[in-house]
C-alpha cells in the first residue's frame, strides 16, 4: 500500500489522502506503483506524453473549427444544457457546475478536459484554477434523491477542479497527474445502476428512460460510465445501450485506468414516471420516440426469433385470421405468481376466447429476455395484468392498442400513478379495473367488515410500508368474470376498429 497522494488547493484547506495498491497489474501506467523500474515508468510515461499531446492538439483544433461548430448545429448537439441541466446553461469551458434543483436527482456538468480517477471516487477536471473557487462539488448520479435510504447505498462522486499547471507532468513527488490511459473524443455520462435496480420498473423509470433523456441528443457519441456497475444490467441492457450510445460501457470502480473525456454530464436527468415530457427534451423528443429506441434495439434479434418460429410452425395451419376475413385481436395475459395472481386465470383465458380474441399467457421473470416479451406485446392488441411492476411493459404496446390493469383494492393511487397515467401519455387506451372487494383475497381473509377491506384508505394513508405488506405482498384477485367481460369486450369492440378486415389473407398467418 501506498500512501501517494494529496491535493491541496490553493486558499482552501481540502486535503485528500489516498490509498492504493501498489503496482496492480491493469493499472500500468497511471498508478504510481511499487512494482515498475522509475525509469521504464518514466519512458511509458513519456510515450503516452507525447501521444497524448498529439490527440489534444487534434482535438482542440477540431473543436476550435468553425466547420465543427456547425456540424454539432446540425446534429443537434446543441445547447442540451438548457434542458438537462438548466440552471448550468451556458457552462464555460473549465468548469464545473451544478443543477441541484431537481426534485428526483442532481445534474453536474463538467466542460473541458475530465479525467476519472475511481480510486478516489473522483472526477476531475483540468483547468486553470486562476480565479476559481475550486470547492469540490459532491454528487450521487441516481435519480432517487427524495428517498435517503436507498440513496445511502449508492455512491458519491467527488467532482474536483486540479490545476491544468500540472498537466502531463511526471514531478517527482507526485507521481499520479491522472495521464490518460483511455481518451475520449466525446462527452461521458456518469450514473449508478444500483439503488433500486433488479426490479424491472425501477430499471426502466430510474434508469434506461432517463439515460434516454441525458444522452439521446449526443447521436451515440457519448460513453456511459457506470457506478455500481452490474454486468448483467449490460447483458440485459445492452441492445438498448448500444442504440444510445456507440461505445461500451465503462465501469468506473472495475477499470481503475484513468479514462478523460471532453466534457461530462455526472448524474441522469428524469421527469415523471415512465415518461419523457417533450417540452423539457431537445427536438421535442416524446416517449414514442423513446419507444423507437427499443424498437430499433430489438429488430434484430426479433427477425431472427421470427425466422426461428417460422420454420417450425411451417406445417401448422393458421388461426389468426377467421373465415369472414377479420383477423383475431391479440391479447397477452401478464400473470405473476406468488402475490398478485388472477386465482383464476384459466377461466380469464376461456372468457377471452369466447369474446374472439387469441390469447397468450407471459409469464416474465428476471432472465426473461426482454426482446421476447417485445416481440409478444409489440404485436398485441391488448395487454391485461395485475398492478405490479410487469405493467412497465406497456412501454413494448404500440400507441393506440389496449392496456387493461388490475387494481387490487389499497392499490389505486401506485396503479394510476405508476402506470396508468404514464400509459395514457404513451397513447395507449387505458382502463383501470378496480376490483371489488369480493374480488379480492384478503375478503375470503378477513371478511367484509375488517377496516381492510372496508377502508384501505386507513392504511395506505399510513404510508407505503403498509400498502406494500398488507396490500401488495398478500392479496390475490379472483376476477368476477361478470363483470370483467364488460371492459374486456370494450378492448375487442376498440381492437376490431383498429385492425379492420383483412380481405386478401387466405394464407395461414404463421408469424403471428
Ligand atoms: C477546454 O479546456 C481544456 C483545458 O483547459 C482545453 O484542453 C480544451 O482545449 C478546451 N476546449 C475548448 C473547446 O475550448
Ligand atoms: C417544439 O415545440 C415547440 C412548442 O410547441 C415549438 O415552438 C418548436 O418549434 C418545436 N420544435 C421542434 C424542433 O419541433
Ligand atoms: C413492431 O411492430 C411494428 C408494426 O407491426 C413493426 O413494423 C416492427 O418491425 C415491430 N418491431 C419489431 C422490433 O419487430
Ligand atoms: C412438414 O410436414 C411434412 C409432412 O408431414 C414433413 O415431411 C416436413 O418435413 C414438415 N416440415 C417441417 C418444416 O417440419
Ligand atoms: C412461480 O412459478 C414457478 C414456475 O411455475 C415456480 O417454480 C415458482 O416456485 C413459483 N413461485 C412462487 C412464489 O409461487
Amino acid at each position: 500500500m501506498v500512501q501517494y497522494k494529496r491535493l491541496i488547493k490553493k486558499g482552501e484547506k481540502l486535503r485528500l489522502s489516498v490509498k492504493e495498491e501498489g503496482g496492480s497489474g491493469a493499472n500500468v501506467v497511471a498508478v504510481s506503483g511499487g512494482g515498475y523500474s522509475k525509469t521504464t515508468k518514466q519512458k511509458i510515461l513519456f510515450i503516452i506524453f507525447l501521444s497524448l499531446l498529439s490527440c489534444c492538439y487534434i482535438f482542440s483544433f477540431s473543436s476550435f473549427s468553425l466547420l465543427d461548430a456547425f456540424s454539432r448545429e446540425v446534429k443537434g448537439f446543441g445547447p442540451y444544457e438548457l434542458f438537462i441541466a438548466p440552471l448550468c446553461s451556458g457552462t464555460s469551458n473549465g468548469t464545473i457546475c451544478c443543477d441541484r434543483t431537481g426534485f428526483r436527482s442532481d445534474v453536474c456538468i463538467m466542460k473541458g478536459d475530465v479525467r476519472t480517477h475511481s480510486a478516489s471516487s473522483s472526477v476531475f477536471l483540468f483547468t486553470s484554477l486562476k480565479n476559481k473557487i475550486t470547492i469540490t462539488g459532491k454528487i450521487k448520479p441516481y435519480t432517487r434523491k427524495w428517498e435517503t435510504s436507498v440513496m445511502q447505498t449508492v455512491q458519491q462522486l467527488n467532482l474536483v477542479y486540479r490545476d491544468e499547471k500540472n498537466n502531463y507532468l511526471v514531478s517527482v513527488d507526485e507521481h499520479n497527474n491522472n495521464i490518460c490511459d483511455v481518451f475520449y473524443n466525446v462527452p461521458a455520462v456518469f450514473f449508478s445502476t444500483g439503488g433500486y435496480t433488479g426490479n424491472v420498473y425501477h430499471e426502466f423509470n430510474d434508469g434506461i428512460i432517463p439515460l434516454f433523456i441525458t444522452s439521446h441528443h449526443f447521436n451515440k457519441k457519448v460513453v456511459f460510465v457506470i457506478v455500481e456497475y452490474h454486468s448483467w444490467w449490460v447483458m440485459k441492457y445492452g441492445d438498448i445501450v448500444s442504440q444510445l450510445s456507440d461505445y461500451p460501457p465503462v465501469d468506473f470502480n472495475g477499470d481503475k485506468r484513468t479514462q478523460c473525456f471532453k466534457e461530462a454530464i455526472v448524474g441522469l436527468k428524469i421527469h415523471d414516471e415512465l415518461t419523457v415530457d417533450s417540452s423539457l427534451m431537445l427536438g421535442n423528443k416524446t416517449i414514442l420516440d423513446f419507444r423507437n429506441v427499443l424498437n430499433q434495439a430489438y429488430w434484430p434479434r426479433i427477425r431472427g426469433l421470427s425466422q426461428e418460429e417460422e420454420l417450425e410452425a411451417a406445417n401448422k395451419t393458421g388461426k389468426r385470421v377467421q373465415e369472414d376475413g377479420f383477423k383475431k385481436p391479440k391479447l397477452v395475459i401478464l400473470s405473476r405468481n406468488g402475490s398478485r395472481e388472477i386465482l383464476n386465470d384459466g377461466l380469464l383465458v376461456a372468457l377471452a376466447e369466447e369474446i374472439g380474441f387469441i390469447v397468450y399467457v407471459l409469464r416474465p421473470d428476471k432472465t426473461t429476455e426482454l426482446a421476447k416479451i417485445y416481440k409478444c406485446l409489440n404485436s398485441s392488441d391488448v395487454m391485461i395484468g395485475v398492478h405490479g411492476a410487469a405493467m412497465t411493459h406497456f412501454l413494448f404496446m404500440k400507441p393506440k392498442t389496449v392496456f387493461i390493469q388490475i387494481i387490487p383494492i389499497g392499490t389505486e393511487w401506485a396503479a394510476e400513478t405508476y402506470y396508468g397515467k404514464p400509459a395514457k401519455k404513451m397513447r395507449l387506451k387505458y382502463i383501470g379495473y378496480k376490483i371489488k372487494p369480493k374480488e379480492s383475497s384478503l375478503y375470503d381473509e378477513y371478511g367484509k367488515d375488517d377496516p381492510i377491506i372496508r377502508d384501505p384508505k386507513s392504511f395506505t394513508q399510513k404510508g407505503w410500508d403498509y400498502t406494500k405488506k398488507i396490500y401488495l405482498e398478500r392479496q390475490n384477485v379472483k376476477l368476477d368474470l361478470k363483470r370483467f367481460r364488460k371492459p374486456l369486450s370494450r378492448a375487442y369492440d376498440f381492437s376490431m376498429k383498429r385492425i379492420g378486415p383483412v380481405y386478401s389473407s387466405h394464407k395461414p398467418d404463421v408469424t403471428n
